[in-house]
């Protein structure tokens, strides 16, 4: 019996790893994701079973869970060097003519190089042992690092056991220890923080210190949640390999057809060749900000390894590699003043005045600061000279100041401790990152508001924006959200700029805005972590505000997908009077505030009864709202966030971070038409 459940157990664990290796590595799965999952849970209820037979190099380790006390020091197998840099073509030259000099007229004829990105992550070694993982480690000092191996296993690229691929006619080394360079991508940073940022708690800087503060956990549980990818580009130690790789590049192909993670973007040139290499690295400069993650220069080495340890190395730099460093999308400016943003939900934001600077052919004249920690960490003082980056679309920030520039009459910054908006007093909550405006009734905060509370996602009010809320705020037409129903038109009539057609539009979208559904109208107000999906499982549960207002929050967590968090955020909301007279003056004002509606019909019996989904990305038939009716009409729930309960997301075009997230929890990608195929049978 307990042969043949450990026969299954290593058939599903081959098959696991030859799926993983399809899907990370060759980036060209064979089975849907579905199917894998099935192999994956069919595994895991098997070790489960029977935990004599569970080994450290399954592939369900992944999920992490050992905490260790503190790392333990490992010693290299040989030197972890560093590099060398160039930042100029003429520092690559005289690097090249360097090492001719040191080499006999016959090997300088043999000369060649190999170019590949630098990435910007985190060097970390990895020991395989006749093909298992079993150690991996930081670079530390370059002699003794850190052993991180149980955080390392979650690493979901990193294959525990090589080759990947049975078959393949590469056959594992008795030993081999590789280096490589563990990073995230640029996409799943920014999820990351914004996640952070909105629950107030601390972000990482960059994608860089991000995967290291990841793989530097004590717990690996808490790796195993973040997406961290890996790189690797170097052979450190080869035994019981018959015919062992000769050149750099030789070496690279030999890590990948073992199944490692190799980065394609490796380039061969010959001596003669070098004005073409020195082209290269400009056409690639230019291009890897097209990359998804970052990389921060080229590194050009010495293809072969006969010369390379002929080289050797000056310090704790090869003389056989260098570092080729992009100028990028960085640039130095004057920080002018700090001034504070307040958000809808109060939060005050620090951004940086700066003396405008052209970046990659962009004017930055701002850029965000992220929070009070952020400025006192960095020591960020007024008038300092800073540097700035600006990478794709995302909000330029400030990184660092140059603190060798200082003249002195820099200013340091604190905190005010009033709103410059409102005029009343900051807070902080303890343990949190960001500072907020307390004052419920603060302009800034109400324009941002009604702001959100007309825009498409809520109750979507058309000719209605930014400017609008901002004047009427202004003029003291709103002093709440309920106030945009009983807007004074006469005297709007008299504003500058709002004849008859205008006002007409205005009041006609308003009017319209009445009889939305009732989640839009909970949604609008702004609750904290009620946005629309989270609304619409709580309107599904209560049919009018009021009966929403009065539930306890043990009340709002039996709801499926509404979770402790969520329940005492709505709790506190209607705990505050003025918020339960907005309703009543919404109420008043005829806006819609309870539905009448049959009972919704047992979902058990349909085809979606059980699952739950998360919509992402411009599908190509379907709105946002029409996807979420459909899978709800099908007896399935919609959701906003990916988790590990997620059964599907569904995807369209320029799907973002939750299709990230996705990928990285192995939960199933549908399209559309997959969507419409699994609910219609
Ligand atoms: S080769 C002796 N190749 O850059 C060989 N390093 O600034 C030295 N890095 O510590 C390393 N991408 O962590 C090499 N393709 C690449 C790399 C790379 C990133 C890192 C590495 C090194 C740092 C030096």
């Amino acid at each position: 019996m307990t042969t043949d459940v450990q026969a299954r157990i290593e058939q599903l664990r081959g098959a696991i790893r030859h799926h993983q290796y399809r899907y990370y590595i060759l980036d060209d799965p064979l089975i849907s994701d579905a199917e894998f999952d099935a192999l994956f849970q069919e595994l895991q209820a098997l070790e489960a079973a029977h935990p004599e037979l569970r080994t450290d190099d399954s592939p369900t380790v992944r999920v992490g869970g050992v905490v260790s006390e503190r790392f333990a020091k490992v010693a290299h197998p040989a030197p972890i060097l560093s590099l060398g840099n160039a930042f100029s073509e003429d520092d690559l030259r005289a690097w090249r003519e360097r090492i001719k000099r040191l080499l006999f007229p016959e090997q300088q004829a043999q000369l060649s190089y190999v170019v590949e990105p630098k990435f910007d992550g985190l060097t970390v070694v990895l020991h395989y042992e006749q093909g298992r993982f079993v150690l991996g480690a930081t670079r530390g000092d370059g002699e003794i690092g850190e052993n991180i191996t149980p955080n390392l296993r979650t690493v979901r690229p990193l294959p525990l056991q090589i080759p990947v691929e049975d078959g393949s006619g590469f056959s594992a080394p008795a030993r081999l220890v590789v280096r490589g360079e563990a990073y995230v991508e640029k996409a799943a940073f920014e999820a990351f923080n914004r996640r952070q940022e909105e629950q107030g708690e601390r972000t990482y800087a960059n994608p860089r210190n991000f995967a290291s503060g990841s793989l530097r956990q004590l717990d690996s549980s808490i790796t195993a949640g973040r997406p961290v990818k890996l790189w690797v580009y170097q052979i450190i130690e080869l035994e019981g390999e018959p015919n062992p790789p000769q050149t750099h590049a030789a070496s690279l192909a030999f890590l990948q057809g073992l199944g490692l993670p190799v980065s394609p973007h490796v380039r061969h040139f010959t001596d003669s060749e070098f004005d073409a290499l020195v082209a290269y690295l400009d056409e690639f400069g230019q291009r890897r900000s097209t990359l998804p993650y970052e990389v921060d220069g080229a590194v050009v080495k010495v293809d072969s390894l006969a010369l390379q340890r002929q080289l050797g190395f000056v310090g704790k730099d090869p003389r056989w590699a260098i570092a080729y460093k992009y100028a990028g999308e960085e640039a130095i400016t004057t920080l002018l003043d700090i001034v504070l943003n307040v958000g809808r939900t109060g939060v005050v934001t620090p951004n940086a005045v700066l003396e405008p600077v052209a970046i990659s052919g962009v004017m930055v004249k701002a850029a965000t600061l992220h929070n009070e920690d952020y400025v006192r960490d960095l020591d960020i003082r007024v008038g300092d000279k800073v540097v700035v980056k600006r990478a794709g679309e995302v909000i330029p920030k400030v990184l660092r100041p140059v603190v060798e520039l200082r003249t002195g009459a820099e200013q340091i910054w604190q905190m005010p401790a009033a709103c410059p908006v409102c005029g009343q007093p900051l807070v902080r909550p303890e343990g949190e990152a960001a500072t907020y405006c307390a004052n419920n009734a603060c302009p800034a905060q109400l324009v941002r508001a009604v702001e959100y509370f007309v825009s498409r996602g809520a109750m979507d009010i058309e000719s209605f924006g930014y400017k609008q809320a901002e004047l009427f705020v202004e003029k003291g037409f709103i002093t709440d959200l309920a106030d945009i129903y009983t807007l004074p038109w006469n005297e709007i009539a008299q504003l500058d700029g709002y004849k008859e057609k205008r006002i007409e539009n205005l009041r006609a979208g308003i009017e319209a805005s009445k009889n939305r559904p009732l989640h839009r109208l909970l949604a609008a107000l702004g609750i904290r972590y009620v946005g629309s999906v989270v609304a619409e499982l709580l309107m599904q549960r209560y049919s009018s505000l009021d009966e929403l207002m009065d539930a306890s929050a043990e009340d709002l967590s039996a709801i499926d997908g509404i979770g402790p968090r969520i329940a005492e955020s709505v709790v506190r909301y209607f705990s505050l009077e003025p918020n339960r007279a907005l309703v009543r003056e919404f109420a008043d004002a005829g806006v819609r505030v309870a539905e009448e509606r049959a009972p919704r019909p047992a979902a058990t019996s349909l085809p979606l009864a059980g699952l739950t989904f998360v919509v992402t990305g411009a599908l190509p038939t379907w709105s946002r709202d029409e996807a979420h009716d459909f899978i709800k009409t099908h007896g399935g729930k919609a959701t906003g966030s990916v988790s590990s309960k997620t059964n599907y997301v569904v995807a369209g075009e320029n799907a973002g971070s939750k299709l990230t997230k996705a990928q990285e929890l192995g939960v199933p990608v549908l399209t559309e038409a997959e969507l419409r195929a699994l609910a219609e049978g």
